[in-house]
């Protein structure tokens, strides 16, 4: 879809930052009618030049063959490959400093595929908990039906609940990956990733396991996993990266050779994105900082207006971690901000939550969050209702416990609005 002219990101010494390639980088618009962005190539299957042509490029695709120098994976089928999904990819890479990306259906598409890649009959996965409903759902629900394992740590656990974890899980078999979502949605518990590099490197039995890290809760802007050691990052990109509260898709990324096995699988599991959702998010991704920066200003002012009210009991905003806090330290090395999804318990339980979020005005209440307005959401009844309730509990998950995900509106309007439903 480009040549190497489109792909630069120096200029001259001068190391071009994510937000500046996000307007051009990976497209040729010599290709295209000179046309400024990119189309949307709405097409099942692209035609062949010569038969030949054909045969070359199924056999790259299907990795029957080595790829030759600067050879680009030739255009066959959208199941396989489209041009919005490549660049898009490109630039996914960009912010997550990363060889390549994948694009999916959604985040559980990418999370899916990416265990199904990785996990074997016999193997178990050790996780951190909390982790997002349909993942914890999937790693305790399905994958046993498959045969494969899966051990929780508490993400507050630190260092010494994973060693354990996985201690534990050698006794069942093979540890596949190490799966880590930190910050913990709706926690914003943290789970160190160089520690379970550390501890993906220490376990001697032939097959160092795949660390991947969910980075939905900061997004690429605030952590960036792989710099941290983690082979694989995936994300819900219809949070943070989508950001419009308009579609659903999810992003895996890391180097070339540990996301073969998931192209392979997302070929054949039909789970990638469309075209459309892929142009979508090309032009989400232009204000990508903008929106994470303001919300992030936006959260700071609201978690302050909540830690000083009398109807609230607690705030777990990642920028209040006290100085004494053991994730403090892997915060301020790992994260490069609070970013701006956090819970806060009310005095009571599920009623004075309930009664909170149903007089919520400018606040909508629906789940999901990242995007440009601001949403409120019970955890315990809605995104990780699945999960029995003294397990809720242990994990954090309390009947009290408000999530927020705070978007770009004047703060003082959302304060305002909470003001209001916490004072009736
Ligand atoms: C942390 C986290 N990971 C993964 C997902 C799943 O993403 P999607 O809804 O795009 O499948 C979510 C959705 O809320 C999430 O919060």
């Amino acid at each position: 879809m480009s040549n190497e002219r489109w792909r630069k990101k120096l200029l001259g010494n001068r190391e071009l930052s994510p937000e500046t390639l996000m307007m051009g980088y990976g497209y040729d618009p010599f290709l295209s009618e000179r046309s400024l962005k990119p189309p949307v190539f709405h097409t099942s299957t692209f035609v062949f030049r010569t038969a030949k042509d054909g045969k070359e490029f199924f056999e790259l695709a299907y990795g029957l063959r080595q790829k030759r120098p600067n050879e680009e994976p030739g255009l066959i089928y959208s199941r396989i490959n489209n041009p919005d999904l490549q660049i898009l990819e490109d630039r996914l890479a960009i912010w997550d400093e990363a060889e390549n990306n994948l694009a999916f259906a959604s985040g559980m598409a990418a999370i899916s595929t990416s265990l199904w890649a990785y996990a074997r009959p016999g193997s178990v996965i050790v996780h951190s908990g909390p982790v997002y409903g349909g993942t914890d759902f999937l790693l305790k629900r399905i994958l046993p039906q498959f045969g494969v394992t899966s051990i929780e740590f508490p993400a507050e656990g630190g260092a010494k609940a994973m060693e354990e974890a996985a201690d534990r899980a050698h006794e069942i078999g093979p540890i596949a990956a190490l799966y880590l979502e930190t910050p913990a949605n709706p926690t914003n518990g943290i789970v160190d990733i160089r520690r379970a590099r550390l501890l993906a490197e220490s376990l001697r039995d032939g097959r160092t396991p795949v660390i991947i890290v969910d980075n939905t809760m900061l997004g690429p802007l605030f952590q960036t996993p792989l710099a941290e050691g983690a082979d694989l990052v995936v994300t819900s990109l219809t949070k943070y990266v989508g950001g419009h509260s308009d579609l659903i898709a999810g992003g895996c990324s890391g180097a070339a050779a540990a996301l073969e096995p998931i192209r392979g699988m997302r070929t054949i599991l039909g789970t990638m994105c469309d075209p459309h959702t892929g142009w979508l998010l090309m032009r989400s991704l232009e204000t990508l900082k903008l929106r994470m920066t303001a919300a992030a200003e936006g959260a700071r002012r609201v978690a302050d207006y909540l830690q000083n009210h009398p109807a609230v009991a607690s705030v777990w905003y990642l920028g209040f971690l006290p100085e004494d806090h053991p994730d403090r330290p892997v915060f301020e090395r790992q994260c490069k901000g609070a970013g701006s999804t956090f819970g806060f318990e009310v005095k009571g339980g599920e009623a004075q939550a309930f009664a909170v979020l149903d007089r919520l005005e400018v606040i909508k209440l629906a789940v999901s969050l990242g995007g440009t307005e601001t949403l409120a959401s019970h955890p315990a009844s809605m995104t990780h209702s699945d999960i029995p309730p003294e397990e809720q509990m242990r994990l954090g998950i309390t009947p009290a416990l408000i999530r927020l995900s705070v978007g770009i509106e004047n703060p003082d309007d959302l304060i305002a609005d909470l003001d209001q439903a916490l004072r009736r």
